[in-house]
């Protein structure tokens, strides 16, 4: 029967962790518990509507960044898309995180909100075997611009008209909200 260990509030908890000496690396345990925070590089939003005739649109929405967990090695790449118009994103579907070392996290995005979701499950087994669980939310602020652009003289196989929205990438941490050990 596997022991569940729930550490909410992790910003308190996280003081009652001994300290390792300097001489010794640090246990992934100890880091995990010590400073699992996300840090979000580049979080970018995009999308583009075209329309090829007045009736018919090609419509997608695109999320891109890099994430690391600060108590892990290596840096996740995140995507999304989506043709769910005119928000593509509703704060209702994950997307993954590819880490290059297996501990893959997933996102949620609210466009609408600006709200972001993240959990990651990852293991360590540098000492005494445990696994963890993150999760926790911000709210991004997306600074855009949509460029629409109408054909003032339309032909079938032409472009009747284009939008297209392009933010400025943001970057910024996240600490989970919650951080569930399991031995
Ligand atoms: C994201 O990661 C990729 C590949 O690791 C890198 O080329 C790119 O510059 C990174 N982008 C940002 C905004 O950090
Ligand atoms: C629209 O395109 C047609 C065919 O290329 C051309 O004959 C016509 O002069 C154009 N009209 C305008 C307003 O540009």
């Amino acid at each position: 029967m596997a022991q569940y260990l729930f550490l909410l509030l992790f910003g308190t908890l996280a003081a009652s962790v001994p300290t390792p000496t300097t001489s010794e690396p640090e246990s992934c345990a100890s880091a995990s518990m010590s400073h699992a925070t996300w840090e979000v590089k580049g979080f970018n939003y995009r999308s583009s509507v075209i329309y090829t005739f007045p009736s018919h649109r090609i419509a997608n929405g695109y999320v891109d960044f890099n994430l690391t967990n600060l108590a892990l090695p290596s840096t996740m790449t995140c995507s999304a898309s989506s043709v769910q118009v005119m928000d593509f994103f509703y704060g209702n579907q994950w997307f993954k995180c590819l880490d290059p070392a297996g501990n893959d996290a997933e996102f949620q995005f609210d466009k609408a909100s600006g709200r972001v979701d993240i959990q990651q499950k990852w293991e360590c087994t540098d000492s005494n075997p445990v696994s963890f669980m993150a999760t926790g939310s911000t709210n991004v602020k997306l600074e855009c611009q949509t460029k629409r652009w109408q054909n003032p003289n339309w032909t079938s196989g032409a472009f009747y008209s284009t939008e297209y929205t392009d933010c400025i990438p943001q970057d910024f941490t996240l600490k989970p909200a919650e951080l569930m050990a399991t031995t």
